[in-house]
């Protein structure tokens, strides 16, 4: 493994300072490792390749020679003026860093809700429970939700007396540090030494960091805890078991299990009554998870004539396609663009999040997430900016930014420059510089508007339908929910249908897995949805490479 590797200075020890904060270094590590040892989490969207720039620093004072500095993620003039790469930077005694960021929390947490889930039949009973588990009094019996998403984790706690939720909470994944994608994680546990155990250990120590908080929260003890289910994509679930996820990494991508066994709490390390049991939702194919599954399972789009779409917009853009009579899924690597990854200025809806901007009589309005200066441009207001600049006519539909000069009645005229790789649009000041949308970051919206586009377009076709007869269009995670649904329709993120009939679900997996604790069949059903499912191999597919190249244009029901 040769991640991390440049810029060490063997036996490096002694203390740097971080943003004033004094951190003792351990042996040879780099900026980054040192401050997650100190629970400062940079973000490392790239996996310390050092090629995508964003876990950079500012050298204040210290550091080692020039040319050490490097790296395809940095430029030559940032290197000059004192930036370094967190990830690829030794640290070295004496250094004083200043964060450019805030640590990574893990984004914009979309938890459960409130409210009470129907009971059916749990799986773990009161009676049960009393001689099983030794819960001998008769408080509560407690379950788990689970959400493992690539970029969080987000649990709830359930009465399973009653299905009275009693609270949620959110936390970064801590296998981002490996890389924002589940390539990056595959290859991290195939080729780093103890790789797998690593990612087990990570997202098993986050996830009992969650339950404590949940207990405490709830005043209650995690023995109460007698059920954990949970769903993720493909990947997360076999690091979570601690199963290697390398064949999901190749064609024909078939992960090593579809449905996991059921195992005790105690044989994986949870911190819940060690016979709990803990379940995952079963996966459909190496790109279409069991948080898919769940989601499906929650919106009930399987009972009913409606023909449904739903839609879970991520790195990797699961979709499925169906009603009671059939249900077509797929995958397509729509890449991280909208999740504010591979861009220039892009980073997590977190705080200092530029996420939605309006275009006015030639000002650009911008709502900023938290109480934080712009940091950069998340995924919803990365949306809102493309769309906008094709509406005030400073990008073509071919995805190209125009020059100043040849936009010269534009009131946005001003907004244009020339920077390093073609040309930008400048939204607003940052450190001496401007946080702008470069010709780059367009098309690497063009890339995951064209993966998503495509992928409907191959389960209509192999639906047999149009777009016209999709009756609801249903929307899973984070980006679904906070997006402008009119800018993501003008560029052909979401099919134009009335708006009515489009629908956020908020967290559908973990809400998926929260109504699978309180009902007993929700397994069979859950494997049923997957044995039901169609799969189209998207990636494998002759179609898909013509039907994308013509999506990537950006249509035009722009008004
Ligand atoms: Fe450091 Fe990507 S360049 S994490």
């Amino acid at each position: 493994m040769t991640h991390r590797q440049i810029g060490r200075s063997s036996g490096a020890r002694g203390t740097i300072w971080i943003d004033g904060r004094e951190m003792e270094i351990s042996g040879d590590e780099t900026i980054a490792q040192t401050t997650m040892r100190h629970g400062v989490r940079i973000d490392q969207p790239c996996g310390g390749r050092g090629t995508c720039g964003k876990c950079r620093v500012l050298l204040r004072d210290g550091g080692g020679p020039f040319e050490t500095a490097i790296a395809p993620g940095l430029s030559m003039d940032e290197v000059a003026q004192g930036y370094r790469l967190a990830c690829r930077t030794a640290a070295a005694d004496g250094m004083r860093v200043a964060l450019l960021r805030e640590p990574d929390g893990g984004g914009r947490i979309l938890e459960f809700g409130s409210g009470t889930f129907e009971r059916i039949a749990p799986a773990v009973r009161e009676s049960m429970a009393r001689e099983a588990f030794g819960i001998s009094d008769e408080g509560e019996i407690l379950g788990v939700a689970l959400d493992i998403g690539t970029t969080t984790l987000a649990a709830s706690l359930l009465d399973l007396r009653n299905g009275a939720l009693l609270c949620s909470a959110s936390c970064a994944n801590p296998q981002s540090a490996h890389g924002g994608d589940v390539i990056s994680r595959i290859s991290y546990a195939v080729e780093a030494s103890s790789g797998l155990e690593i990612l087990q250990r990570e997202v098993v120590d986050a996830t009992n960091a969650l339950i404590e908080r949940l207990a405490a929260k709830a005043c209650l003890g995690t023995d109460r805890i007698l059920h954990v289910v949970a769903a993720g994509n493909t990947t997360m679930e076999h690091c979570f078991r601690g199963v290697s996820p390398e064949p999901i990494g190749r064609a024909p991508f078939a992960p090593p299990f579809r449905r996991a066994d059921r195992v005790s709490a105690g044989a994986l390390g949870l911190k819940a009554n060690p016979l709990a049991f803990v379940d995952l939702i079963s996966n459909i194919a190496g790109h279409v998870g069991g948080d898919l599954v769940s989601g499906i399972y929650y919106s009930k789009m399987l009972e009913g004539d409606e023909i449904s779409l739903l839609i879970d917009t991520g790195t990797n853009n699961e979709m499925a396609l169906g009603n009671r009579h059939f249900l077509v899924v797929c995958s397509a690597a729509a890449g991280p663009a909208l999740e504010g990854a591979c861009i220039r200025d892009g980073m997590r809806a977190t705080c200092g999040a530029i996420e939605h901007v309006a275009f006015e009589d030639g000002l650009l309005h911008c709502s900023v997430i938290g109480d934080c200066a712009p940091g950069g441009i998340c995924g919803s207001g990365l949306v809102d900016l493309i769309a906008g600049m094709l509406r005030v006519g400073v990008l073509s539909s071919t995805g190209r930014i125009a020059a100043a000069e040849a936009v010269p009645g534009s009131l946005y005229a001003g907004h244009l420059a020339k920077a390093e790789g073609g040309r930008e649009f400048r939204v607003a000041p940052r450190d001496g510089g401007f946080i702008a949308v470069t010709q780059k970051d367009v098309r690497e919206t063009q890339l995951a508007k064209g993966a998503i586009a495509t992928g409907l377009e191959m389960l209509l076709d192999r639906a047999g339908l149009r777009t016209t007869s999709i009756d609801r269009v249903l929307l899973a995670g984070a980006f679904g929910s906070y997006m402008d649904l009119e800018n993501a329709i003008a560029l052909g993120i979401l099919p134009d249908l009335p708006r009515e009939g489009i629908i956020p679900l908020g967290n559908a997996a973990g809400l998926g897995c929260a109504k699978a604790l309180l009902h007993g069949d929700a397994f069979d059903i859950a494997e049923e949805i997957a044995a039901k499912a169609e799969h189209l191999e998207l990636a494998t597919s002759p179609a898909f490479q013509e039907k994308f190249l013509k999506n990537l244009e950006f249509k035009t029901c722009l008004s």
